[in-house]
């Protein structure tokens, strides 16, 4: 089978700036592929060219078989795009929002009850199809969004932030209900979000964006494990260690540095739990006692911070472009 999503080479300029710049991607079908960067990377203008809906300035790209700038009604067909601003209209019922795009789809008249039924009671919302979109919480039509994306049976469904400005609980049965769609049949997910704990809980493999390029592509976990001595083993002692007791313990192996601040000690590892119980015999031969200690290991957050210089966090802080900040806040 085809991947879902080939790009080559695929370049979008907004006069001499490369928005996005020589992206070489593949994604296979069924994956659930998470758009990581920070605000300005190139993301939405990646997706926007992946799927037909703007302009690409040099390079190919195919997507569900279909080459994205020879055939835009196939390419309509085969994909769906949830985009971030909720546009499901307020003015109808949830029945009535999916019914019109399953009218606009050609959905065959007999079809269209089951299949819309069949969605609604994917997302919950069964019970509450009758009732106007204005009175859904912005959970509810999240879930009617993704739901009216899926009804004309996409083979790849693109959704950016899906889960942007949700509470924790909205987050978990928007996460439930994308794991299932995957598992489900087929359908390969492609999720641009500024949430790493999401892009770690929900994706297969994850693309680092940064000022238009891909700077990092692997699973969460190859990522994490591609940083060596991340690991942190902190401790604090009952007195400062002494010089060769100090050393002896950096000596250590899979210990990449070890930092001494009077009675603390650092330690940069490769599995830093591992680490832990040559650590204590060592201190305790000399005498030491071990009032604290603190294991932390890396995330994606880390990783994130390694390709591209900076935090996720700093990069909303540090946002002063208009056009942003009439956007919704990433962080609460
Ligand atoms: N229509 C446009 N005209 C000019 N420049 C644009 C246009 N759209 C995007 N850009 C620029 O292209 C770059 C990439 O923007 P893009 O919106 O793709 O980033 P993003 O990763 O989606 O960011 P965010 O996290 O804020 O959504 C930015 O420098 C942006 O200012
Ligand atoms: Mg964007």
């Amino acid at each position: 089978m085809t991947p879902a999503i080939v790009a080559h080479q695929l370049t979008r300029m907004f006069g001499k700036i490369a928005a996005v710049d020589h992206v070489d991607l593949t994604v296979q079908d069924g994956e659930l592929f998470g758009l990581l960067g920070p605000n300005g990377a190139g993301k939405t203008t990646l997706i926007r060219m992946l799927t037909g809906l703007s302009p690409i300035s040099s390079g190919d790209a195919a997507v569900a078989g279909v080459d994205v700038r020879r055939d835009p009604v196939a390419l309509r067909r085969a994909i769906s795009v949830v985009p971030q601003a909720l546009t499901s209209d307020l003015d109808l019922t949830g029945y009535e929002n999916l019914d019109i795009y399953a009218r606009f789809f050609s959905v065959p008249r007999r079809e269209r009850r089951e299949r819309i039924q069949h969605l609604l009671e994917r997302v919950e919302l069964w019970d509450r199809k009758d009732d106007l979109v204005s009175t859904y919480s912005g959970g509810m039509r999240r879930r009617l969004e993704i739901a009216r994306g899926l009804i004309h049976r996409p083979r790849v469904l693109f959704l950016d932030e899906p889960t942007i400005g949700l509470d924790p609980q909205s987050r978990h049965v928007i996460w439930e209900l994308l794991r299932e769609l995957q598992h489900g049949g087929g359908l390969t997910i492609s999720l641009t979000t500024h949430y790493l704990d999401e892009a770690e809980a929900l994706c297969d493999r994850v693309a680092i964006v940064d000022r238009g390029r891909i700077v990092a592509l692997g699973a969460p976990a190859e990522l994490k494990s591609a940083l060596p001595g991340s690991d942190t083993l902190q401790l604090t002692l009952d007195a400062p260690p002494s010089q060769s007791l100090t050393d002896e313990l950096g000596a250590l192996p899979n210990v990449r540095k070890l930092e001494r601040d009077a009675a603390q000690l650092t330690f940069h590892a490769d599995g830093g739990a591992a680490l832990l119980p040559r650590v204590i015999e060592l201190l305790y031969a000399a005498g030491h006692k071990v009032l604290t200690i603190n294991v932390s290991r890396i995330s994606l957050e880390d990783v994130f911070i390694h390709f591209t210089g900076r935090s996720l966090r700093d990069t909303h802080v540090t946002e002063t472009d208009t056009r942003r900040a009439a956007a919704p806040r990433r962080f609460s």
